[in-house]
């Protein structure tokens, strides 16, 4: 049978894995020029992709809503009264309402509780960096840091209250107690055998895949896996009984990684006129394109859909997220009655400061992104800890005067949203106590303390704390400088684009004795030894360290896993890897056409055309389209082949 011939690696042109889909941020505002056109109905002005010129004054109702609704999650909607329908018939879902608290970004919001799981089973959630273990050690480190100092001080608690917000796979969580625990033992030291660990989310299905995966099973630290909200930190909810513990002013460390993104945020822009500050603000609305598809996405009537938004339900509009579509406008609002308005104002002095009034970005005013529920959130995490207590917390960031003055929307990850948090405000907004009148929740000691360099990409740590903690500081600001990540991130950028296979995985090799638990980087150095053949014996030693320190959450990595078995001769352990992968993500294209290759293999037509169904199925972008077609047609042909050879059979047979 001709599948024999060549390996699952050799038949595509690309490796599989190397193929397979990688995360990308959908951004909305596009969609826009894909939409056919429609006949005309009522006018719907063009849709902009960044703040446009104000037609009409904001009414008053709705700039009040900015102030009100800037700390919290507003449950309110604004959909209209009666339905408004665009000339291409597309249906008004919410009329004006602040950018970061509209219907698409509070349905983004309530999608992490509902999908949470899927999304990171999925790969759609680009957590691999940090994920990987790096940040991990570098929170364990700074723990560390902190017992000791209490150690010494001889104020170390009998129990260390550990939580960590938002914790999505918990893989931070874990290999952060693995290293902690480590570096314990190294020194000798109870303060592992004291922790009390909180591992929380808003999604139940993330919770429930790290109990059923088992995935602390290795910790014999109590741990305690429940429901917490970044808007009520403290307040924990445990996944299997109902009465909530009250954690407020007994949390010793609590640890947020992009979480605080997630949170409300605005757009304003001010312009200086003789007459004084004039702010506007991005307003955004929420539409319905082609109503007339809702029943390909969901069994449900859009009167049903509009009831079910009202009452502040929006399962259904996030199954109607490939129909949804936001338009933005700039609208002049009065602020004067916004609670962080002291803030705005500083923020937008210091940009003009630092840019120079001269500069382009300020020619139509100055932009002032306004991260209000990152702010008054991380404020609520530090009025909730200890006294000596810490959180850390981990975030993209709008990290100097020149970025934070882009106007800018937020990036969507499958139907979640995410805006980079302006630290420019952050750190001023913790070194002023707040509106700097001690306004705003913040105690005026909190201390914010920052790196010299902020990390490559923008991402941006702070450790925030209520008094002076010397060496966790210093831990800290070593530990999350850019100079701390620049030495791998330089070895893999520079393996990356190496064509030298063999120089490449030297680059990889000395990346990983920098991080040896770092599963992302054998993912990629296997992938990378995989490729043409080159040595599967290696890669096979990479992946199956990988799959040791991360069995539960990469379906690339157990595909890897499988390519490198079936390369080295190891089909049935191949299968074994493929078949893993799909119980990590059952919609894996790339592992369903493992699975159909090794079945195909075997002669078992029967699952491979199940799989290679499934695998044309959810390739909906058709990146493994031709492998898998070239696939289908050996088994049609083998099939065939099988069919004549029984015909030829049973003839013989009757004449015997
Ligand atoms: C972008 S993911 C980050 C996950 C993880 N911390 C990491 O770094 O990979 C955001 C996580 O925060 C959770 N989340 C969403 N809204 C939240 C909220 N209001 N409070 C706490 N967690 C939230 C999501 O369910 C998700 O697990």
């Amino acid at each position: 049978m001709a599948t024999k011939k060549s390996s699952p690696a050799a038949a595509t042109p690309a490796s599989k894995a190397a193929a397979a889909p990688a995360p990308q941020p959908k951004k909305r505002a596009a969609s826009k020029a894909a939409k056919p056109a429609k006949p005309a109905k009522a006018a719907r002005p063009a849709k902009a992709t960044k703040a446009t010129k104000a037609a009409k004054v904001v009414p008053a109702k709705r700039a009040a809503s900015i102030a009100a609704e800037t700390t919290d999650l507003p449950t309110k909607s604004g959909l209209p009264a009666s339905a408004t329908v665009a000339e291409d018939g597309a249906l008004l879902l919410e009329d004006w309402t602040p950018m970061g608290q509209c219907l698409d970004w509070r349905a983004g919001l309530q999608t992490w509780a509902w999908q949470a799981d899927q999304l990171f089973d999925e790969q759609k959630v680009p957590n691999l960096a940090h994920d990987s273990g790096a940040i991990s050690r570098r929170n364990a480190d700074v723990l560390a840091a902190w017992c000791a100092g209490q150690d010494a001080a001889g104020t170390l608690p009998d129990e260390i209250v550990l939580v960590e917000l938002g914790m999505g796979t918990g893989l931070h969580l874990r290999f952060l107690l693995d290293r902690f625990q480590h570096l314990c033992a190294q020194a000798q030291r109870d303060w592992y055998d004291r922790l009390a660990v909180y591992a929380t989310d808003v999604s139940r299905g993330v919770l429930e895949n790290a109990r059923d995966r088992k995935l602390f099973k290795d910790h014999e630290a109590p741990l305690h896996l429940g429901m917490m909200s970044a808007f009520e930190p403290g307040i924990f909810r445990p996944l299997v009984q109902a009465e909530p513990v009250d954690l407020r002013g007994k949390m010793h460390a609590v640890y947020a990684n992009y979480v605080l993104d997630l949170m409300p945020m605005d757009l304003f822009r001010r312009r200086t006129t003789e007459a004084g500050s004039q702010w506007q603000a991005v307003l955004a609305r929420t539409w319905l394109a082609q109503p007339e598809r809702v029943p390909v996405y969901v069994d449900l009537d859009v009167d049903t859909l509009r009831a079910a938004i009202a009452a502040g339900d929006f399962r259904a509009l996030i199954a109607l997220f490939p129909l949804t579509e936001v338009e933005l406008r700039t609208f002049p609002v009065d602020l004067s009655n916004h609670p962080d308005l002291a803030t705005l104002e500083r923020l937008a002095d210091y940009i003009e400061a630092e840019l120079g009034a001269d500069h382009e970005l300020l020619t139509e005013g100055t932009v002032a992104c306004h991260s209000g529920g990152a702010l008054h959130v991380a404020a609520r995490i530090v009025a909730a800890l200890t006294p000596d207590g810490f959180a850390s917390v981990r975030d993209v960031g709008l990290t100097t005067a020149a970025l934070a003055a882009v106007p800018r929307t937020y990036s969507h990850y499958g139907p979640t949203a995410a805006s980079g948090v302006n630290m420019v405000e952050f750190d001023d907004w913790f070194a002023q106590g707040g509106n700097g009148d001690g306004s705003g929740g913040v105690d005026a000691v909190v201390r914010c303390v920052a790196p010299d360099t902020d990390g490559p990409r923008h991402q941006a740590s702070r450790l925030l704390c209520r008094m002076a903690l010397p060496e966790v500081e210093a831990a800290f600001q070593t530990h999350f400088d850019a100079d701390s990540f620049a030495h791998v991130e330089g070895l893999v950028a520079r393996a990356r684009a190496e064509a030298d296979a063999g120089a490449a995985l030297e680059l990889y090799r000395a990346a990983m004795a920098r991080e040896p638990d770092n599963w992302v980087l054998m993912t990629e150095a296997a992938k990378r030894a995989l490729a043409g053949g080159l040595d599967p014996q290696l890669a096979l030693l990479l992946a199956t360290r990988g799959v040791g320190l991360n069995p539960e959450y990469s379906p690339d990595l157990w595909v890897i896993y499988g390519d490198a078995a079936w390369a080295t001769g190891d089909h049935k352990a191949a299968r074994q890897a493929y078949a893993y992968a799909l119980e990590v993500n059952p919609r894996d294209p790339v592992a369903h056409y493992g699975v159909a290759f090794v079945d195909a293999e075997r002669g078992e037509f029967r699952s491979a055309f199940a799989h290679i169904g499934e695998a044309l199925a959810h390739d909906v972008d058709g990146t493994h389209r031709p492998q898998v077609l070239r696939l289908l047609d050996v088994c049609l042909r083998g099939q065939q082949q099988l069919r004549a050879e029984e015909t030829e059979r049973l003839a013989r047979r009757a004449l015997r």
